[in-house]
């Protein structure tokens, strides 16, 4: 392999961190299929056993601890902070377009209760439904949904005092309906909250206050309470298309909640300033609905590195012990505080790459916990499972040579 085919395969990679809409890469798929396929395999038996008989919603009148701690249980949902793990989905094992280290039940297990996900179509349809893929299913292909949200389901079943978050993202902007299926066959649906209204169009940005009715203003949340006393222990939100006039379970992210930009990307290293907490989605926001609506601090931290001439966005992961931690420039509770200076109170998700990494591991929960005026019993992370996925798959001597190719990557990337 020549080192030029390294360096676009690189650049390649790289721009998979670009903002929607993905641009087309720059090498060809041939190429990309060839060297950078995951090697993950998709268990058909695993896959009909998603297929999930639909649960009916019980009251539940017993709930005493909310997300680990009593004193959350009186908290609306939009008083409360809670860590993220963006592109939850994407633990797969040396590939560079990785987000996680640990896979989805040992995050949930180690207190992350926000999780963020990409939906994409592969090219080759092998009836296993829409999957998480990151930009394009060639460079990453976590596998099907349905398998990921029975995981999910399967935690919530077990934790009726936990409330979840799942934000996807509609990578194709398909018609929801090409989603819900496979959605529903989980099991999950039965556990999601449905708001009081469903949201006018740009319910959040409209110039007219009346045509703007739906969203949720901070005091109009349930408490966490309430909402696991009703047996809903889910919120499910779709970033783009959503209906819910025709799903009123799968909401329209940007009715509800505003994000800060989209993969933040610091200048230098040392960092040397701490990022502001701007809005950037939906766009045309004014201040005064910001400030009474929920929102996502993206602290996904990435560096802008020049390649070939070419300026590319990498998540900065040699950054991560800084960029997690409780205190510091630019760290996750610093950029917290900015957002409080910004907006008066804190956000509702602290969205992170590597949650497992900080200053100690776990620093990202104690931000939270602070946030949340909560004690944090540090015993984080990883204790559970065993890291990452493709367990037990089988690896061909192709995908070992991948893998290498891959290794190879991954490697320069953290010493960036
Ligand atoms: C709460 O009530 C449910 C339903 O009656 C029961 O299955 C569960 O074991 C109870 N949990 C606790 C902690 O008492
Ligand atoms: C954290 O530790 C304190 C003191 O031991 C305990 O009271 C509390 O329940 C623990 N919280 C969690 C979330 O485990
Ligand atoms: C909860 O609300 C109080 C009162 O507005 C505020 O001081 C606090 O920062 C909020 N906490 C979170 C986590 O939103
Ligand atoms: C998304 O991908 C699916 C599967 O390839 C396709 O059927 C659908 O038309 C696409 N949607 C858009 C909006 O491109
Ligand atoms: C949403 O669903 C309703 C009910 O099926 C339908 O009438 C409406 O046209 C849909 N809206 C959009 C924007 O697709
Ligand atoms: C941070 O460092 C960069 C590069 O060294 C420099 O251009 C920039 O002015 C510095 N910013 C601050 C706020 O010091
Ligand atoms: C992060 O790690 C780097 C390299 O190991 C070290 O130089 C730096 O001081 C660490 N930063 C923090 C905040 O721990």
């Amino acid at each position: 392999m020549q080192p030029i085919v390294i360096l676009l395969l690189f650049t390649a990679l790289a721009s998979a961190r670009a903002p929607r809409p993905p641009r087309p890469h720059n090498v060809n798929d041939e190429i990309l299929d060839d060297v950078v396929a995951l090697d993950y395999e998709v268990v058909a038996s695993e896959a009909s056993s998603a297929i999930k008989i639909a649960r009916t919603s019980s009251t539940w009148s017993n709930i005493t601890v909310c997300n680990g701690h009593a004193e959350l249980c009186s908290r609306k949902y939009s008083n409360v902070s809670m860590v993220g793990a963006h592109n939850s989905p994407f633990v797969v094992p040396n590939n560079l377009a990785s987000n996680q280290y640990f896979k989805v039940t040992q995050q949930l297990d180690d207190g992350i209760r926000f999780l963020q996900a990409q939906i994409q179509f592969p090219k080759d349809d092998d009836g296993t439904g829409p999957h998480f893929c990151h930009t394009s299913c060639a460079l990453l292909d976590a596998g099907p949904i349905a398998l990921w949200l029975t995981e999910v389901r399967q935690w919530v079943d077990a934790h009726p005092q936990e409330f979840v978050t799942i934000l996807l993202g509609n990578g194709n902007y398909s018609d929801p309906n090409m989603y819900v299926p496979y959605i529903e066959s989980t099991g999950i649906v039965a556990y999601a909250f449905v708001p009081p209204a469903v949201p006018s169009t740009n319910s959040l940005t409209s110039a007219s206050a009346a045509a703007a009715t739906g969203s949720m203003p901070l005091d109009d949340w349930p408490t966490l309470g309430d909402m696991l006393s009703a047996g809903k222990r889910v919120l499910m939100m779709l970033d783009y298309k959503a209906n819910q006039t025709e799903y009123p379970w799968l909401l329209d992210e940007f009715a509800y909640l505003w994000e800060t930009p989209f993969d933040p990307t610091v200048a230098s290293i040392p960092v040397n300033a701490t990022l502001p907490c701007t809005v950037q989605r939906p766009p045309g926001l004014d201040a005064g609905t910001a400030q009474n609506t929920l929102f996502l601090m993206n602290h996904n931290v990435n560096l802008a590195v020049s390649l070939l001439g070419d300026t590319v966005m990498v998540p900065a992961v040699a950054l991560l012990n800084q960029s997690n931690a409780v205190t510091g420039i630019n760290s996750l509770g610093a950029a917290a505080d900015v957002c409080i200076e910004t907006w008066g109170r804190p956000p509702l998700v602290l969205n992170v790459d590597y949650y497992n990494r900080g200053s100690p591991p776990g620093s990202v929960f104690e931000v939270a916990a602070r946030l949340n005026g909560v004690t944090y019993n540090n015993t984080c992370c990883g204790k559970t499972l065993a890291p990452t996925v493709a367990s037990g798959a089988v690896r061909s001597r192709a995908s070992l040579f991948k893998a290498a190719v891959m290794a190879i990557l991954v490697k320069a990337m953290w010493l960036l």
